[in-house]
């Protein structure tokens, strides 16, 4: 192991994670370390998006804003980085102006060749290990840290599209033009994962998450036969060569959006220890499919924080009795139920953390 740490001072999320009942449901939101925060816009007006990922001091900087802001009420920090740096790092050119840009697609299957041949994580992601090790530092035990890549189908979506799509017209054509080249690229995308998270476990995360942002663009069937079997490879895999090296295996997350009827299949065969919901399921429901096999993690519509104190507060509390049921809140961690976006006021996500230590609580 690298380096020693100092000792955790709040473990909530680690032990929902495990499934035990908690005092209260910890919390976080994806993309917490974002343009909503001015501190953040500050950074980012004398340094690109990039510049700051591949900047360990000026990642750490940022990852440790919202837990300067929120402190006591922030359960977790999340490394700042990207899913996209695991194409750069397989030697696609990636750039965010303001989204996702790829200069060169993936047009066909001859232009996996252009990628390269194996990839060294040190090499190519040691700048987000180096950020890891030195938050992890600087956290100082006051929160755990979250480490993350993109799950193979979304990354596959990114670098055949070459950015955001509404329709994912190109990469679903190669799913049905080459299903066995496009499951041969899924399967390489998984592998530098693997490697990856491996990596973020070793410089210091202590619980890692998975993002199918897309996953919910395909069919069940297609799902299943796309996605799935490269998310099961990850689990697997950082597991077994966790404990091969003699490291401490840590909570792993799925956030496969938009697959909620999909939930028991991913719940029973993915592997993970906590899975992600997204809005568009009530959490009891949620639960309901998963029985106690998996923690949950969500699942507020990010809009909410558009509609005043009011009603984030009405949320919150509907939440909190769904997700808790007749008992204490027992494997769940409260989020929303995707990234927080640049409009929001950081007050009222005060007011949601302080909404969710109040009706969340045993
Ligand atoms: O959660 C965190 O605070 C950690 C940092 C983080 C970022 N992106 C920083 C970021 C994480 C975990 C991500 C994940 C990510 N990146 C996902 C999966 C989660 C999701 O939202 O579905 C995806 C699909 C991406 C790809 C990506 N990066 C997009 C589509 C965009 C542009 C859209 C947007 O929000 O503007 C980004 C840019 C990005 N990544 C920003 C941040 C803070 C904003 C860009 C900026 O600072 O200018």
């Amino acid at each position: 192991m690298a380096a020693e740490f100092p000792v955790l001072k709040n473990d909530l999320l680690l032990r929902a994670a495990r499934g035990e009942e908690t005092e209260r449901a910890p919390v976080w939101v994806m993309r917490q370390a974002g343009r909503y925060l001015p501190e953040f816009r500050e950074v980012r007006a004398q340094h690109g998006f990039f510049e700051v990922c591949r900047t360990p001091e000026l990642a750490t900087e940022v990852t440790l804003q919202p837990i300067r802001r929120y402190s006591g009420l922030l359960d977790a920090a999340i490394i700042f980085s990207d899913i996209l740096v695991v194409p750069q790092a397989m030697g696609m050119d990636v750039e965010m102006n303001p989204g996702p840009f790829f200069p060169r697609p993936l047009d066909t299957p001859a232009d996996i060749a252009k990628l390269r041949a194996t990839v060294n994580v040190d090499a190519e992601l040691g700048y987000v290990f180096e950020a890891i090790t030195m938050t992890r530092q600087r956290l100082a035990g006051e929160v755990p840290l979250i480490g993350f890549c993109g799950a193979p189908w979304t990354l596959f979506s990114y670098m055949v599209e070459g950015g955001g799509s509404r329709t994912y017209q190109k990469a679903k054509s190669w799913l049905f033009k080459y299903p066995e080249e496009s499951k041969a690229l899924l399967t390489r995308i998984a592998d530098v994962c693997v490697d990856f998270l491996v990596g973020q476990v070793k410089a210091g995360a202590q619980f890692l998450q998975v993002f199918d942002s897309w996953a919910g663009e395909l069919t069940p069937h297609h799902f299943r036969e796309f996605a799935l079997p490269s998310l099961t490879h990850i689990a697997t895999s950082v597991r077994s060569k966790l404990q091969a090296q003699g490291i401490q295996v840590v909570p792993m997350t799925l956030f496969p959006k938009g697959t909620n009827t999909q939930l028991a299949h991913i719940a029973e065969h993915a592997g993970y220890d906590v899975i992600g919901i997204d809005w568009c399921i009530e959490p009891s429901e949620a639960r309901g499919l998963v029985g106690d096999s998996v923690a949950l993690q969500g699942n507020m519509d990010p809009n909410v924080l558009y509609g005043g104190r009011e009603a984030i507060e009405r949320e919150v509390k509907r939440m909190c009795e769904s997700f808790k049921g007749r008992k204490g809140p027992k494997g769940w961690i409260a989020n929303l139920g995707h990234g927080i976006t640049p409009g929001v006021d950081p007050e009222d996500l005060r007011w949601f953390f302080e909404c969710v230590h109040k009706y969340s609580a045993r």
